[in-house]
């Protein structure tokens, strides 16, 4: 499928996203958020793909936020819809994805760039990203799960501080305060993560997803973690991936796993 906003690369079982609206330092309009959701409705579909690798277009920027052109005249109805809407169709939809998705953060993420960076399951940097949520220099706040998954990410203080200046950090900032795992040069930036990416597909998928959705757990309301990893662990025991993998163990081979995660599963 083609986007007019979005660029999929499909390479093995690695899928690379690319918001492709350089121009607009791929800033976020309403399209793009559509797109985003059939792109993921596809790569959750499609039994092929494994990992998906969400970037930036270009070398300046992953992307610059919300498009703020487009919510400049929006009144208190148009504004809480556009949150509600965002959240439902992209940035809850991404973090609660049953395939692991890691975002590299290739020059600026900004506002609901640093939000759609902060939904995916973890964050590799190259040298030149600046990351923050200047939201609050517009008169706004951050609307995609920023006041929520900053402070899960980095602590409350510093989430605080980030919120209140509306200041950038750099990579390395970033990566000190725990908001990106890896920091590299930007040519190594994708080759870093497809080298992850790979490394991951050794593993169960079906394992995988069930470990997303337990470390999920942790951050939502009224849901116990404990159990549900308790639950995830015991429905580990009927599959085959665990089959799989404990007869290679003790038959000192390499696991070979077949199964993919369920599609019927949506995020
Ligand atoms: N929404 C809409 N358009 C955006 C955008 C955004 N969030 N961020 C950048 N753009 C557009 C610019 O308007 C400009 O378009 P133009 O060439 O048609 O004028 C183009 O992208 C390039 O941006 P520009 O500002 O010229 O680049 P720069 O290198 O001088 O500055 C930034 C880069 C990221 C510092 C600056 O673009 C910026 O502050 N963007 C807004 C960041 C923001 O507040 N995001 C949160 C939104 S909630």
């Amino acid at each position: 499928m083609t986007f007019e906003n979005l660029k999929l690369e499909l390479s093995g079982k690695i899928a690379k996203l690319f918001i492709n609206r350089p121009k607009k330092l791929n800033a976020l309009n309403r399209a793009t958020i559509d797109e985003l959701h059939q792109a993921f409705e596809i790569l959750l579909k499609d039994e092929d793909v494994a990992v998906i690798i969400l970037t930036g277009s270009g070398e300046k920027a992953f992307v610059a936020g919300a498009d703020i052109s487009e919510f400049a005249d929006y009144d208190v109805k148009e504004g809480t819809d556009l949150a509600a809407k965002g959240q439902e169709l992209v940035f809850d939809y991404i973090a609660n994805f049953p395939k692991p998705v890691i975002a590299a953060v290739n020059g600026f993420a900004l506002g609901g760039g640093l939000e759609l960076a902060m939904s995916a399951h973890f964050r590799i940097a190259s040298d030149n990203a600046r990351l923050g949520l200047p939201e609050t220099s517009l008169g706004v706040i951050p609307g995609y799960g920023g006041t929520q998954r900053l402070p899960q990410l980095v602590g409350k203080g510093r989430a605080m501080e980030m919120i209140m200046t509306g200041g950038m950090i750099n990579a390395e900032t970033a990566k000190d305060y725990g908001l990106v795992n890896h920091v590299t040069t930007i040519e190594e930036l994708l080759p870093l993560a497809e080298k992850l990416a790979q490394k991951i597909t050794n593993n169960s998928m079906v394992a995988i997803s069930a470990a997303i959705e337990a470390i999920n757990a942790n951050y939502k309301d009224g849901v116990d973690g404990f159990n549900i990893e308790i639950q995830n662990f015991g429905k580990s025991f009927g599959t085959e991936d665990f089959q799989e993998g404990t007869q290679a163990f003790l038959n000192k081979r390499k696991a070979n796993f077949k199964s993919y995660v369920s599609t019927t599963k949506t995020p």
